[in-house]
């Protein structure tokens, strides 16, 4: 079975298209997402009908948390608490039910899937010391996380209980092996931070164990014009072309 997992969509609806067609292209049977559908960009609720549409599973991020919780969104800078207020604004009651009714992190088949990290949706795992706490108490060989917008993985050796970055990063492909377990950081859809713009995803192979990382161009002007349409700040926008 060939499994695409998204994440970080930040309602970015032309990005999630382009990495759609591009998972059907591939022959995908199956999505999951590991949340921060809204934030950011200007399509909120157009993301979350596509998701609810699209994926088999979904866990909740730190923008769906601070949706529901506002006043626990402390750590959000100005420019992500007024995209929050808009999303507030966009999104039915419908969705925030929804919201409400997903997980931290969910144990699938033989993967395991979260957010930030296992020990919180809000961890962000950028070093293979951090990695390394989430994968010791893993109770699957495979953890799929989103949350850094940066694509990389971390493998933990099981003998020596010690953890290290993989060369997996921005994009590539990778063939787990058995006795260790890895930590897969699959990007984001819709605001990658590793200054590539293009939007990031992975496909995970359960037949032949391969994980990929893939890159995908799509319209990023219209997704910048939209974000300043909206009325949302203007750094939202520019930040899409810089991949920052
Ligand atoms: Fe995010």
């Amino acid at each position: 079975m060939r499994i695409a997992i998204v994440s970080d969509i930040h309602s970015n609806l032309h990005a999630l298209d382009a990495v759609l067609q591009d998972a059907d292209n591939r022959s995908v049977d199956l999505y999951h997402c590991l949340g921060d559908i809204v934030g950011y960009g200007a399509f909120p609720q157009e993301c979350c009908n596509l998701i609810r549409e699209i994926c088999d599973e979904t866990v909740f991020g730190n923008h769906e948390h601070a949706v529901l919780f506002p006043e626990h969104s402390m750590s959000f800078n100005p420019d992500a608490k007024k995209a929050i207020n808009y999303t507030i604004d966009q999104l039915n009651e419908d969705t925030i039910n929804w919201f409400h009714s997903l997980e931290p992190h969910l144990v699938l088949d033989d993967f395991t899937i979260a957010h930030g990290s296992l020990r919180s949706f809000d961890e962000y795992v950028s070093d293979a010391t951090i990695a390394r706490l989430s994968l010791e108490i893993l109770q699957t060989d495979l953890l799929f996380v989103g949350h850094t917008h940066y694509p990389e993985g971390y493998q933990y050796d099981l003998e020596t209980k010690s953890a290290r970055a993989m060369d997996l990063i921005g994009e590539g492909e990778a063939v787990l092996e058995d006795g260790l377990r890895y930590l897969i950081n699959v990007g984001s859809v819709g605001q990658p931070r590793d200054g590539d713009p293009r939007a990031a995803y992975g496909i995970y192979d359960t037949e032949t164990s391969k994980i990929e990382i893939i890159r995908v161009k799509y319209n990023l002007k219209a997704a910048a014009d939209a974000i300043i349409k909206a009325g949302l700040p203007p750094h939202l926008s520019k930040r899409l072309y810089a991949g920052r």
